[in-house]
């Protein structure tokens, strides 16, 4: 059986759409991006919304929007990928990397507070809702009120997931999406940026396209000289075409079954790995149905018969893919040797990346499948 790590599913309206922009005579950012950005925000509940080529520029703008300067500080956790830190040396300030809390891959409150003791002069942060599990927003959103940091979301993963009763994407400052190809939706390369806040909308929108204070579509639909327009800043070209947006919105359609059928699949690794020896399973709170379900990591403890690179070769061998989220970034060359990180202030972050491994999961995974990968785990456990 041969069962990859991950697995797009482009069956539902996205060739109609497509074809639809083909025909229509505009490519870029025009009808389909404003559609998927209302029916984006509609979803999220929040006010504003601004299609962009990924999340990773939609981080950058939002670090920008803030008013983010050079030299300012800027916590973001070590246990995720490069681009929530990067967007920091973007505009020439500081990561100050945090640990996680073990089996959640969170920032939790607690290690935000403890965070701040050593850091005062914090202006913002860059919180990971890792894997699709919303962060601990009630207790986050009041410690960087009270310590007037700067809340945004890296959302990569959490789409659509929920806290309390709220979807992600609705409060914080600003909230960064990705629809990269294997993320929760996908329009090739993209991403979404959403905020409340009409002063950080209107500047990312200009900083979008150029620094242009009126986009493409207005200038050629409105009545009024489309050569009138003024450049306010020396923005960046981060817009998303229409030929994305169409994927987009077929996407978008089926976000909600797409999560369903990751649901499934964590509630069978929960039933069927839970009892196992040696194995750790990733902590969730809240309920099963708020959760995106983007990763389903394992952990391989010290009683496990092998250690982590033999199971994914065998894994691998056997036709399983697996990834592997993350090599932390206080171990990656640049930040570590720029900010002079050890792995000694990263204790769980550390236990988790020696020996996690993540399994498939996606909605067209079917039992057989599941049962083949299981079955695999449970094998090597008993060695
Ligand atoms: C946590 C996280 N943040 C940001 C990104 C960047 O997303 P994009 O590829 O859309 O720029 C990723 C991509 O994998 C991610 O996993």
């Amino acid at each position: 059986m041969e069962i990859p790590f991950s697995k797009v599913d482009c069956s539902g309206n996205e060739l109609k759409y497509v074809q639809e922009v083909l025909e229509s005579g505009w490519l870029t950012s025009a009808t389909k991006c404003l559609q998927l950005e209302t029916c984006f925000a509609d979803k999220v509940g929040s006010k504003y919304s601004l299609a962009v080529n990924s999340a990773t520029s939609a981080l950058h703008l939002a670090l920008e929007a803030i008013g983010l300067g050079t030299g300012d500080k800027v916590f973001v956790p070590t246990m995720t990928f490069t681009a929530s830190a990067e967007v920091i040396r973007y505009m020439g300030a500081v990561p100050v990397f945090l640990d996680i809390e073990y089996g959640s891959c969170l920032v939790s409150a607690a290690i935000l507070e403890n965070a701040i003791v050593q850091h005062s002069d914090i202006k913002a942060m860059i919180l990971v809702h890792f894997g699709g599990q919303a962060a601990e927003m009630d207790e986050i959103i009041a410690i960087c009120k009270k310590h007037s940091i700067k809340l945004i979301e890296d959302a990569a993963h959490a789409f659509p997931s929920r806290y309390g009763n709220r979807m992600v994407g609705s409060f914080g400052d600003v909230t960064c999406f990705s629809f990269y190809a294997n993320k929760p939706m996908t329009t090739g390369e993209g991403g979404m940026l959403v905020t409340n806040d009409e002063s950080i909308y209107e500047r990312a929108k200009a900083m979008r396209f150029h620094g242009i204070n009126r986009d493409i579509w207005d200038r050629f639909t409105v009545n009024r000289e489309h050569w009138e327009y003024d450049v306010v800043a020396p923005g960046f070209k981060y817009n998303m075409s229409d030929v994305s947006a169409a994927i987009g919105l077929a996407q978008l359609e089926r976000v909600d079954e797409f999560r369903e059928g990751r649901q499934r699949c964590a509630e069978f690794y929960y039933t069927h790995l839970s009892h196992l020896r040696g194995i750790e399973l990733p902590l969730y709170r809240g309920m099963f149905e708020d959760h995106s379900w983007h990763l389903f990591w394992i952990v391989l403890n010290n009683i496990f018969p092998m250690d982590r690179n033999t199971f994914i070769k065998r894994l691998n061998a056997m036709g399983i893919g697996t990834s592997l989220h993350y090599k932390p970034l206080h171990r990656m060359t640049y930040y570590r040797e720029r900010y002079n990180l050890s792995p000694d202030n990263y204790p769980n972050a550390e236990r988790h990346w020696c020996c996690a491994v993540s399994l498939p999961i996606y909605h067209t995974l079917n039992v057989d499948q599941l049962i083949y990968i299981v079955d695999a785990i449970q094998k090597m456990s008993q060695e």
